[in-house]
This record gives structure tokens, sequence and C-alpha cells, in this order.
């Protein structure tokens, strides 16, 4: 039996690969930590809090003393860090946060994961440390050129988890993920932000020409990707996952106004993102030679999504109240 701590467990990707691991690995002990930012969301794990096998802890990683604690009361042996601060508009906004949990918050896992001797430090990273490509696609060798806040703070993060393998040996894997969708997504992001408005009959904001390039990994396929890095990952080796499903903002923006029978004079281009980045891609042969592969269609993963939203509107309309409308006035009034 493995007892898992799942660092930011209570966000989009963390809770989809809780549900994810008690299913396929049921004897395994999954301990969620998490902050519980504006971003996490005990509702996203409503489905798992009676389950035998699974507890909450509210912490934030940037406190060494309670990961410390944690860690021994539950007698966790590997860390999966999904705990980030994740919008790249709100690093743009306010990049306080995102040095302090991207940052710092990773370097304190690695310190209590080396303390405890711990079998292992799961660091989930993002395409976008590697910056933009116009063409072809990054490999894990390629050299990373963040340009947000946000990507710049994650590459910090991981490198310094990389650091704690070469330095001192602390058994680490990274996967570095390309933009996921799903369920449970918080509506700030581009596909649940267009999806929940276009139900409201509201704009759907598309940054500069629309055309920039996104691959889309639906985020069942992210949590099987992380599994088998898991289990099956060599230590001190990053992973990049990918889905090949390219699409730029305005396709998916036509598709979501299409399948919810609304105008296309919904889609309103605003003032684009600063340094926005124009395209990321990555291979992934190296992931592909562990034995995964994505299993989810974008036309599969797109229906999906769109029925989660227009079946739970009772969790995303609340969301849409307080923190979420003072963030959204400040973002787009003025575009
Ligand atoms: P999210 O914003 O939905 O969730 C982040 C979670 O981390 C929240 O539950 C939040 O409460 C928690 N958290 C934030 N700061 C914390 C702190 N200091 N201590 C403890 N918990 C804290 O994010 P997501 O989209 O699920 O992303 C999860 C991870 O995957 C992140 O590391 C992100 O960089 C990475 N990633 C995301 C995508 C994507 O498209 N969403 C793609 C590639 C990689
Ligand atoms: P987002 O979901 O924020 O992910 P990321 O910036 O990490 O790729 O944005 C996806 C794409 O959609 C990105 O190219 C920016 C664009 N976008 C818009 O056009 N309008 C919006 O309101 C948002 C939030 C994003």
């Amino acid at each position: 039996m493995r007892n898992l701590l799942v660092t930011g467990g209570a966000g989009f990707i963390g809770s989809n690969f809780v549900h994810y691991m008690l299913e396929k690995h049921p004897n395994y002990r999954i301990i969620v930590y998490d902050k519980l930012t504006y971003a996490g969301r005990l509702e996203n794990l409503e489905r798992v809090t009676a389950h035998p096998h699974y507890a909450f802890v509210q912490g934030d990683i940037c406190d060494m003393a309670k990961v410390r604690e944690t860690i021994l009361a539950y007698d966790i042996d590997t860390i999966v860090n999904f705990a980030a601060e994740t919008h790249v508009d709100r690093s743009i906004l306010d990049p306080d946060a995102f040095v302090k949990t991207d940052v710092y918050g990773s370097y304190v896992l690695c310190e209590v994961a080396k303390e405890l001797k711990l079998e292992r430090l799961h660091h989930i990273s993002t395409d976008e440390v590697y910056g933009p490509i116009p063409q072809g696609a990054f490999r894990e060798t390629d050299p990373f050129r963040p340009t947000s806040p946000y990507a710049s703070s994650k590459a910090g993060g991981e490198l310094l988890v990389l650091s704690y393998f070469i330095t001192y040996g602390l058994p680490i894997t990274i996967t570095r993920g390309v933009n996921t969708y799903g369920p449970y997504q918080y509506p700030e992001k581009a596909m649940p932000l267009f999806i929940t408005n276009a139900l409201d009959d509201a704009p759907l904001p598309l940054y500069g020409d629309g055309l920039q390039v996104r691959d889309r990994l639906y985020v069942t396929d992210h949590a099987s990707a992380v599994d088998v890095v898991l289990h099956h990952g060599q230590l001190g080796e990053a992973y990049n996952i990918a889905a090949d499903c390219e699409k730029t903002n305005s396709e998916v923006a036509r598709m979501i106004v299409q399948a919810l029978d609304k105008p296309e004079s919904l889609i309103q281009p605003v003032k684009d993102r600063a340094a926005h980045d124009v395209r990321y891609a990555l291979d992934i042969t190296k992931l592909r030679s562990l034995g995964w592969a994505p299993q989810v269609s974008f036309e599969q993963g797109f229906a999906q999504t769109i029925q989660w939203y227009v079946e739970h509107q009772d969790w995303w309309r609340p969301i849409k109240s307080g923190e979420y409308l003072e963030y959204y006035r400040r973002q787009y009034v003025e575009r």
C-alpha cells in the first residue's frame, strides 16, 4: 500500500487525479493537502469524502512545519504536487502569490521530502515552461524560455525539484502537461469561461486575433499519464504529456457556441493578453515509450465537458460571485 499526499488535490486536475487514483488503486491511501485558495474547492472532492482511503488536510505548501506534521501523521511515502497558482492572467495582474507558492512551496516540499526520506516527490509542471513554439514540438531536453510570471514561477519551482535530484539524490519525477480541460475546471480558464458565459448569453472574450494554438488534453488522460510516470518513470526525469489535439482559441470558441446553440456574435475580440504565447506543442515520444497514450479524442472530451457544465450549474454558478466578479471586472472591463 502506498500513502500519497496529493498537494493541490482540491483544484481542477488534482481532484480529477484523486478520483482516478482511488478507482484505479483501491489499496492506496490518498491524503489531499490543500490551502483552499479561491481555486481549491471541497465540492470537487464530494464524491470521495466518505471513501475509507481518503482524508483531507487544509494547509499551505509554504508552511514547512505543517507539511512535515501531515507527512508524519499519515505515514506518507509519496508526494504528488499539483499545488500552484495557475492562471496566467492573474499572474500578470499580481505575481506575488505565484512566486511564493510555485517557487518557494516547491522548495518546501523538496526539503521535507529529503528530510523524511520519502520514496518519491512527483512534481506537476507545464508546457508553458518552454515558452512558445511557432512550429514543431518541444522535447524534454529543450531549454526553458518562459514568458509570463506564471510560467517563470513554474520553471523556477521545477528547476529546484530537479536540483534536489542532482544535488541530493532526492527521488523525483516531473511531468509537463499541455492545456488540460474537463469537469471541475475553474471558470477563469478559457474553456469553462467560454462555456459558462455562453450558457448565460454573455460575451466570450477572445484575446487578440484568436489564432493562438493550444493542444487540448482531457483531464483523465492527464491523470493517467501522471499515474504511469509515478509507476514506470525513471528517477530524475521529466516527461511531456500532450494530446495531439491542436486547436486555435477561435475554433474552440466557435465550437462552444455551436454546441450550445448560441449565436456566433457572442464571440467578442478583446485586447490581447500581454506577451501572449502564440503556440505550445510537445513531443511525447518519451512518455509513449512508457506505454502511455491519450485515450480521449477532442470530440469526445469536448462533448463530455459541455455536458458536465450544462448539468452542474450548481457547481459553477456560486463561483461566479464575490471574488470572481471582482477579478472579472479587473481583467475584462477595460478590454
Ligand atoms: P487549480 O488552480 O485548479 O488548482 C490549484 C490547487 O492548488 C487549488 O486547489 C488551490 O487551493 C491549491 N493551492 C494553491 N496554492 C496552494 C498552496 N500554497 N498550498 C496548498 N495548496 C495550494 O489548478 P489546476 O489547473 O488543477 O493545475 C494543477 C497543476 O497542474 C498546477 O501545478 C499547474 O501548474 C499544472 N498544470 C495545469 C494545466 C492546466 O491546463 N490546467 C496544464 C499543465 C499543468
Ligand atoms: P487559458 O485557459 O488561460 O490557458 P493558458 O493561458 O494557460 O494557455 O487560455 C487558453 C487560451 O485562451 C490562451 O491562448 C489565452 C486565451 N484566452 C482568451 O482568448 N480569452 C480569455 O478570456 C482567456 C481566459 C483566455
